[in-house]
Formats: structure tokens, C-alpha cells, sequence
């Protein structure tokens, strides 16, 4: 019987995105499935700004050292994730002492600080980062962060460059979710490609792949497959399946964590149904089939985590819930439609 990582290895590579846990507890069984199903991976968190740079003066390396060291050991390929994201990001970069907003020239002369001293401490060992996250909102237009509402427009751009200076042989990717919404994905394009056109180095996009059982259409993500092969290489970055209903209407909307609510919004807490199981396992191996046919534009595709038992899923977008949106489940056991989703090679 074969790997993930064996069947797809003339196709792409296949990743897992590890978490501190997963990092820093060597629980043999879920190692096993990390080494011997995947030949990828990323940092769910530990090189985020607010736990790599958390105060000006001050880089945590400990955990981000761990996992590099984790991936070199076991020869898999190494990505970075991410430098440059309005989430997970310290307050100190933005503001000067008084508490105001620092100006254009500072926080990019800050960025560049922090883009070179990390892709420095780790370069020849990492593949590939992702060096904008998450820029464009889902109409295509640009996200109104600190970064845009600071630097401007072309804060994006000022990042790639920053990044090919600190280490030229690195790769550089643009990664955002949602990417399969006409808008966003034209929105994408044209940002990179604007980019290129300048002589901006952008290496390759990254499509998140956080869905659920019926959304985005295998269409609609495949079309954008397909345009962003255009620009360069294409990554599957964050693939997860949640099978649970959005609690609020808006992005973002608080939810209310009241008894009711949990229970309507965590159908699954005892299981899940067969005809639930019998979605995600279709969802997951229509999914494959798409990435397979398409593998002469993939370079990777990254799951998520590695068990449903620490999926972010199940704690977002609200707390305590259970999911069931990875192809490892709480038992440490791959899931029925794995060896599926390996015959498809
Ligand atoms: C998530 C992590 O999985 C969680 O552990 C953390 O609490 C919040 O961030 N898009 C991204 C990822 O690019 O970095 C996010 O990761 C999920 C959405």
C-alpha cells in the first residue's frame, strides 16, 4: 500500500501545514503519518509576525528553528508562511511611541527588517514563501489594512521586492483564499500580473482551499486553476473540507457562544452522519481529480493540518465546534477515501 506523497510524486508535492503541537510534542503515531505521507511542509503559525517578531527588538526563533529543523531532518520541502498578512500581526509595526501611526518610510524600512532578517536566517533551507497573504478581498478590490492604508497601493509590490532581495534563490508566492470567486480571481490577476510586468519577481500563486462540501463549483475553481497557470506555478496551500455550517451571516460576525447556538452550529459533536461522511468523501476525491488532471500547474498541495483532532477548523469561525475536514481523523487512521484519492495516480 502507498503513500500520499509516493503516489503523487510525479505529480506534485503533497504538504501538511504543522502546528505547535505537532512541532514541539513528538507523538510517534502522528509523526509517522507527517514522514510517511507528506513530502511538504508549512508553518501553520510559528512564522507569523506576532510569534516570530513580537516586539521590535525581539525575534522568537525557538519554535520556527524547531520546525525547520523538523523538515530537514525528514528532507521534505520547507515553506514559509507568511511575512506579510493584516492578521497575526503585532501592533509595534504600525505605530511610533506616542501610540500614532508611523509614516510610509518607516514601516516600510520596518517590513524590509523584518522580511530580510527571516528569509536570511533560513535561506537555502526553504523553498518557497508565502510573502503576501490575503491582500484582495473577495470583489477584487484591495484589502484596506495597515499596510495599504500606510504605504499605499503598492505596498504588495514592495514586499516581492523585499523578499528577492533577501534571498534571490527562494521562491515567492502571492496566496489568499476565496480564489475561486470570479472577482477575486480576476482581482488576483491582475495584481500579480501587474507586478511581473514591472519586473517584479512573483514566482507562483497560492489558492488556500479552505471549503466546504459544496463550495466553490469544481468549475469555478478550476477556471481559476487554470488562469493563474498563466502567471506561473499554482499551489494548493490550505486545503481543508469543513463539513459544518457557517454560524453568522458576514465574515467576521460575532457569534454568540450561547448553549442553543453551539448545538445548531456543531451538528456533529457525536459523529458524523453516513450521508455527511459519503459528501466529504466525494468533495475530497473530486477535488484530487481536479489537482491530478492538473498537475502539469501544480506544484504542491498542502492540507491543512494533519488530524482532524487539531484542525483550526474546529475552533473557527467559532469555538469548541467539531469537524471533520482533513483525511486523517481523531483515531490517527486515515480516512476510507485516501486510498481513493492514491488510486486516482
Ligand atoms: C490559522 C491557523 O490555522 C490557526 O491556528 C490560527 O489561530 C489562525 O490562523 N488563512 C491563513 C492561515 O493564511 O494562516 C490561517 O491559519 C487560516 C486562514
Amino acid at each position: 500500500q502507498t503513500s500520499l506523497k509516493d503516489a503523487y510524486i510525479d505529480a506534485f508535492l503533497i504538504g501538511a501545514a504543522l502546528n505547535e503541537d505537532q512541532i514541539y510534542e513528538r507523538d510517534s503515531e502522528v509523526d509517522d503519518i507527517i514522514t510517511s505521507q507528506f513530502n511538504s511542509i508549512v508553518a501553520e503559525n510559528c512564522m507569523k509576525a506576532e510569534n516570530i517578531h513580537p516586539e521590535e527588538d525581539d525575534f522568537f526563533w525557538e519554535e520556527a528553528d524547531a520546525f525547520i529543523a523538523f523538515g530537514l531532518k525528514n528532507e521534505m520541502s520547507i515553506i514559509g508562511h507568511t511575512l506579510a498578512w493584516h492578521s497575526q500581526t503585532p501592533d509595534w509595526l504600525f505605530v511610533d511611541e506616542n501610540g500614532e501611526d508611523v509614516s510610509r518610510d518607516v514601516l516600510l524600512e520596518r517590513m524590509q527588517n523584518h522580511i530580510t532578517t527571516i528569509m536570511q536566517r533560513y535561506k537555502g533551507k526553504v523553498k518557497g514563501w508565502d510573502v503576501v497573504n490575503e491582500a484582495i478581498l473577495d470583489d477584487g478590490s484591495m484589502r484596506e489594512s495597515k499596510f495599504y492604508e500606510i504605504i499605499g497601493p503598492d505596498w504588495v509590490e514592495k514586499m516581492f521586492i523585499f523578499a528577492n532581495q533577501a534571498d534571490p534563490d527562494a521562491e515567492l508566492y502571492y496566496n489568499d483564499y476565496s480564489m475561486a470567486i470570479p472577482e477575486k480571481r480576476e482581482g488576483a490577476y491582475a495584481l500579480v500580473k501587474g507586478m511581473q510586468d514591472k519586473g517584479i519577481r512573483v514566482d507562483g500563486i497560492g489558492m488556500q482551499g479552505h471549503i466546504n462540501l459544496d463550495g466553490p463549483t469544481l468549475e469555478a475553481f478550476e477556471e481559476s486553476l487554470l488562469r493563474f497557470a498563466e502567471l506561473g506555478q499554482v499551489m494548493i496551500t490550505e486545503l481543508d473540507v469543513t463539513v459544518l455550517p457557517w454560524p453568522g451571516t458576514e465574515v467576521g460576525a460575532e457569534v454568540s457562544m450561547s448553549v442553543e447556538f453551539q448545538d445548531e452550529f456543531n451538528p456533529y459533536r457525536n459523529g458524523l452522519t453516513p450521508a455527511v461522511e459519503a459528501h466529504l468523501h466525494k468533495r475530497y476525491v473530486e477535488m484530487f481529480s481536479l489537482f491530478h488532471k492538473h498537475a502539469d500547474k501544480i506544484d504542491r498541495v498542502t492540507l491543512w493540518g494533519v488530524t482532524d483532532a487539531n484542525s483550526w477548523r474546529n475552533d473557527w469561525p467559532m469555538d469548541g465546534r467539531t469537524d471533520y475536514p482533513l483525511l486523517f481523523d481523531r483515531a490517527n487512521k486515515p480516512k476510507p477515501f485516501v486510498q481513493e484519492i492514491i488510486t486516482i495516480t
